[in-house]
């Protein structure tokens, strides 16, 4: 492998970016090392040293906060991911939300409110990759001279492993995009450093870094839980919140040997995977909102490397070839630090978009916007939000946008399930308990102005 990769370093065009390749080269293969490694040793997690940690609710933190101390503080959001749940070939985040404005629009519009609310200066950081850049700069090039800094970085690009051959599936240093990826958000820390923002963001005097999704809206500043990492001299925080049966797949946190670890569903071994998603045992899970004391980070970074745990992704392909395609969590970095700590959040600080379920309640009604932040419309009877359920053919963003000609009402709806080849048309209004279903070779027109309350719907043509 060594020498496979080394032969592409040679083939790098712009040679003022061989240094940088040949180092992120070596990243790779020490990841992939270990990965081999691990596969052979095939060391399994003591099920019996895992505990539930013990976790402070939010409410329960002290409310009195010095807003100056917001000016240690620098917002990162993880933007660099391919989004290939939804068939997305650029940032996910580039995806308008409401009246024109994107994920990426309305983060800036939060930090410049919370810059220009408490007279300080937060800057904004995204990490974005190979995939994601263009579209972030292009979004971000609008907001100039704002009251706002930006900083953009690039992560990792990995290459593709070809399963059958163990060659690296890009011939080139140039080869197509489909021969590459990025290795997850745990790479956070690695691009952090080499691109200098760390140093930087050091010298610009912030101490810690709010880490988030960038397709999560809910993550905004709490200055509550930065003040508790002062108050408490903690240099990891994760925010955690309740788990639903939509989350049956993400990551928890537990208590192993005495020290805060994230657990996520690939590391289970199979007799423990029931344990493992049942809400009982395991209630909560981790929401990617990461809060680090850069100083802690720096130490950490200078000492060596952080060898998170691998992720291999499931059933990965590229043109028809199984790949393998290693991955870190930036969450798994927790066990690094001293003093770390979790809080339980409210589920509003947890709304990523994981599918296009997701994005049309993000889209819909139930939620306006205030300074950029998502806040439950006063309509709405309850404070849970309906659970939506997709199909297939809704899969793909573009299905997605020429599958609803306009984002129905549904302020009123409870849930929402729909399957088969189904249209919606213009102002549309979903309410109670909702099934659309069409059945194999059928196509349902849900036409302009419907109303539908507690209704199934299936097999044939509304008129
Ligand atoms: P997701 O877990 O939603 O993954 O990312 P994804 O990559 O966007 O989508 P799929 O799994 O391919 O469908 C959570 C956050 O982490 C970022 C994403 O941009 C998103 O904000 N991310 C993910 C990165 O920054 N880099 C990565 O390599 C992966």
């Amino acid at each position: 492998m060594s020498g496979e990769l080394r032969r592409l370093v040679d083939t790098i065009p712009d040679h003022s970016r061989k240094k940088e390749f040949d180092s992120e080269m070596g990243s790779f293969l020490q990841l992939f090392s270990r990965y081999q490694q691990e596969r052979n040793k095939c060391p399994e997690l003591n099920w019996d040293l895992i505990r539930v940690p013990d976790v402070v609710q939010l409410d329960c933190l002290n409310p009195s906060v010095n807003f100056t101390v917001l000016n240690q503080l620098a917002i990162l959001k993880v933007n660099g991911g391919l989004g290939t749940s939804m068939g997305m070939t650029g940032a996910k985040s580039a995806l308008t939300v409401k009246d024109d404005l994107t994920f990426l629009d309305l983060t800036i519009m939060q930090v410049k409110h919370l810059n220009e609310t408490h007279h300080v200066d937060v800057p904004l950081v995204f990490m974005t990759s190979f995939n994601t850049e263009d579209d972030t700069l292009r979004i971000v090039r609008n907001y100039a001279n704002q009251n706002v800094r930006i900083t953009t970085f690039n992560q990792s690009r990995y290459p593709r492993i070809i399963q059958d051959t163990l060659l690296p599936s890009p011939r080139r240093a140039d080869d197509d995009k489909k021969n590459w990826y990025p290795p997850g958000h745990g790479d956070l820390y690695n691009a952090l450093l080499h691109s200098g923002v760390l140093d930087q963001l050091l010298e610009d005097g912030k101490e810690y870094l709010f880490v988030s999704n960038s397709d999560n809206l809910g993550a905004t500043v709490d200055t509550r839980i930065m003040q508790y990492m002062i108050d408490e001299q903690i240099e990891f925080l994760m925010e955690v919140t309740g788990k639903t049966k939509a989350d049956l797949q993400g990551g928890t946190l537990v208590d192993l040997n005495g020290s805060l670890c994230l657990l996520e569903l690939g590391q289970v071994p199979p007799q423990h995977i029931e344990d493992f998603q049942s809400v009982r045992k395991f209630g909560i899970v981790n929401t990617n909102n990461l809060w680090i004391n850069l100083r802690a980070l720096k130490r950490i970074m200078d000492k060596g490397r952080m060898d998170l745990d691998i992720i291999v992704t499931p059933n990965a392909t590229s043109d028809g070839q199984s790949v393998i395609q290693l991955e870190t969590a930036a969450g798994a970095a927790i066990k690094y630090f001293e003093n770390a700590h979790a809080v339980n959040v409210p589920r509003s600080r947890f709304l990523p978009v994981k599918n296009c379920s997701d994005l049309l309640l993000i889209k819909s009604g139930i939620y306006n916007i205030q300074n950029g932040q998502l806040v439950l419309d006063s309509n709405r009877m309850f404070n849970a939000t309906p659970v939506i359920k997709l199909g297939e053919h809704f899969k793909n963003i573009h299905e997605f946008q020429r599958r609803f000609k306009q984002i129905p009402n549904i302020v009123d709806l409870d849930h929402l399930t729909v399957a088969g080849d189904v249209y919606f048309g213009r102002s549309v209004t979903l309410r109670g308990t909702v099934i659309v279903v069409a059945k194999d070779g059928q196509k349902i027109d849900v036409p302009d102005g419907t109303i539908l309350e507690n209704r199934l719907v299936s097999g044939n043509l509304l008129s």
